[in-house]
């Protein structure tokens, strides 16, 4: 596994900004510094953050309680969603749209920003996202 290159994102600096502006990038961290300080484009702070009650699980696992999910990396959903993939930890969105709608708690500023872009930054922002 360490020998397989990380993704590599197209490179779109209004799509990244969009992300970025919206708040996204303060879970999603787009780069971790990697083994011998590689920089790593994983879209993740692998920490846990409480999404709010849409989200809640209704039971602790392992040390989260029970609306707390680790950020998943965004490395490669372009490909995960052409494959068909759902999203979350219950696989309950089909979409990333939808995905980014079921956001609350700790994330609902980004959601809100989200839902608030005019119609054309919110398909480049989701472009860019298919394109990591
Ligand atoms: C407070 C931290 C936080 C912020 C801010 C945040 N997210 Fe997330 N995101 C998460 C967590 C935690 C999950 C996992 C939730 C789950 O599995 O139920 C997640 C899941 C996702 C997923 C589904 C990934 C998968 O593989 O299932 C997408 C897509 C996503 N976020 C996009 C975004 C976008 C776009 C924004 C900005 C509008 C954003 N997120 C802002 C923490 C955050």
């Amino acid at each position: 596994m360490t020998a397989l290159p990380a993704p590599r994102p197209a490179e779109d600096d209004e799509g990244a900004a969009l992300f970025r502006d919206a708040g996204c990038a303060a879970c999603h961290v787009p780069i971790l510094a990697g083994a011998g300080g590689r920089a790593v484009r994983a879209f993740t702070d692998l920490l846990l953050h409480d999404l709010g009650p849409g989200l809640a699980g209704g039971f602790p696992e392992g040390a989260a309680s029970p609306g707390e999910w680790r950020t998943p990396p965004l490395w490669g959903l372009g490909a995960s969603m052409r494959r068909g993939d759902r999203l979350l930890h219950d696989a309950r969105a089909a979409t990333i749209d939808e995905a980014v709608r079921w956001h609350g708690g700790e994330a609902e500023e980004a959601r809100a920003r989200f839902l608030a872009l005019a119609p054309g930054q919110a398909a480049r922002l989701l472009a860019y996202l298919e394109g990591l």
